[in-house]
């Protein structure tokens, strides 16, 4: 009996990013996912591009990026979860998993992947949506990834979409099929888009529901009685919390609940005793448009994208980079009920004779703010903090006491300005270059 109070009482970990995507969400993942029993993806599509690094001793080592599959799915003892809440392209999914296949890497659907049956479908109608509506908004454009993300939830959100448990049922799928192409073929037509092809699509889905069926199933539930069994749940964001679609940097947001709020939503796990890890960069980055209010833009915003490889893991865009800001990252940490963070990317900040901290910024009329605006982001002045860098390489450093004084003292005055502590350390992209405290 108290065996099975303790059970209950013991936390999931939920890990969202912080800022707008791209923290080291998978990296970390793969880390934690050693103490896991599902590892459970509950947002977003294959925008994601979550990169992890398997160490030497391995036959799979090496690098490997992940968009749809959790990043669970290195560790061989880990079930891992397409939740509810994510978009799936079915047939960029049976690429992916042959992808990890290819890489000697187990994928057994049923056993170590399961899709649910409610997550919804992308189709290729989508994508060209996707790629439609950037080029209408001309100026305001948002840099979509051009994966067919926001029609899809759009759909969804409109009630005309597919859900991959339809592919699977051959007379829901033609109908569904069907009562799409008739809303959208009326306008795709006259604004020049290729119209939806019901026989093609028909065939084309039912194929890729074949080849997955035996992973598509009540997700929730199988969660739920997870929990319930005190197993060990590790929810996996991707995008962070300024892409949130209501929390974020609107409209230059993603179209899902990339916050922790989408960890329920996302999954049909209720709100339940849970830790949630922020991860977040020693330095600011976002891929598309939108206002980053500490970017750089000449040498020093160069040098660090050279240092960091900062060039996005799905589209390969460059990344805009920044220095770290405590006002955007105390405003996410609230938002997502952060209980600590994890900061990665450390290592590449040796070097920079200078080290800054936005503290607060600057308004319009002058008056100083440390609040993160909805509105007039764009027209912000970072004040900033400036503190002294540091030279060593931090790579092969794994206690938080053999850092360099100058390393120490940057961590430390982001944890007193974002009342959050870094508790986990990142210095280098593989499994085991972490600091823990
Ligand atoms: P995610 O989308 O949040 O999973 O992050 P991405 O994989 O898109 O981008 C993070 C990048 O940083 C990847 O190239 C990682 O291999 C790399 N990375 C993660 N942690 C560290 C770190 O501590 N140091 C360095 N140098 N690279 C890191
Ligand atoms: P991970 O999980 C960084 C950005 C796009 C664009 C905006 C909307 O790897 O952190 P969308 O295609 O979602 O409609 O594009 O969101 N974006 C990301 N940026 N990392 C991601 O995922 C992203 N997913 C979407 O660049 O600005
Ligand atoms: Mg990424």
């Amino acid at each position: 009996m108290l065996a099975a109070l303790f059970r209950c009482a013991m936390p999931t970990t939920c890990v969202v990013g912080i800022l707008w995507g791209d923290e080291g969400k998978g990296k970390v993942i793969d880390y934690l996912a050693a103490d896991a029993d599902f590892v459970v993806r509950f947002g977003g599509g294959h925008n994601a591009g979550h990169t992890l690094v398997l160490p030497d001793s391995l036959p799979t080592a090496g690098k490997i990026v992940l968009h749809l599959v959790p990043s669970g799915i290195v560790r061989e003892h880990t079930v891992n979860i397409i939740g509810n809440g994510v978009v799936v392209d079915p047939l960029h999914l049976c690429r992916e998993i042959a992808m990890v296949q290819e890489r000697g890497i187990p994928v057994e659907l049923g056993r170590n992947l399961l899709i649910s049956e409610r997550a919804h479908v992308i189709l290729a109608a989508h994508r060209r949506q996707d790629a439609w509506g950037e080029q209408v908004r001309s100026s305001g454009r948002i840099g979509t990834t051009g994966r067919g993300i926001g029609p899809a939830y759009s759909d969804r959100c409109a009630r005309v979409g597919l859900r991959m448990g339809d592919l699977i049922r051959p007379d829901n799928l033609r109908r569904a099929l069907q009562g799409i192409a008739e809303q959208k073929n009326a306008w795709f037509g006259p604004v020049g888009l290729e119209s939806i092809d019901v026989e093609q699509q028909f065939a084309e889905l039912s194929e890729a529901g074949e080849r997955l069926r035996a992973g598509i199933v009540d997700a929730g539930a199988v969660l739920r009685r997870a929990r319930n069994d005190g197993r060990r749940i590790l929810m996996e964001g991707a995008q962070g919390c300024l892409l949130d679609l209501e929390q974020g940097t609107y409209p230059f947001v993603t179209s899902s609940h990339a916050s922790t709020g989408g960890s329920f939503s996302g999954t049909g796990l209720p709100p339940h005793a849970m830790r949630t890890i922020g991860i977040v960069k020693a330095y600011a980055t976002r891929v598309g448009e939108g206002p980053f209010p500490t970017e750089l833009h000449g040498e020093v915003g160069e040098r660090l994208r050279k240092a960091g490889n900062e060039y996005g893991s799905t589209t390969g865009r460059p990344r805009r980079c920044g220095w770290f800001d405590t006002v955007a990252v105390r405003y996410s940490g609230a938002v997502s009920g952060a209980d600590e963070l994890v900061l990665t990317n450390l290592d590449v900040l040796q070097g920079f004779d200078t080290l800054r901290l936005a503290v607060a910024y600057r308004l319009p009329d002058g008056s100083l703010t440390e609040q993160f605006p909805a509105f007039d982001l764009e027209r912000v002045e970072p004040v900033f903090e400036d503190l002294p860098g540091f030279t060593e390489n931090l790579r092969e450093v794994r206690r938080f006491e053999d850092l360099p004084a100058n390393a120490r003292a940057y961590v430390q005055a982001i944890e007193q300005r974002t009342g959050l502590q870094a508790r986990t350390i990142s210095v280098g992209p593989g499994r085991d270059q972490v600091i823990k405290r």
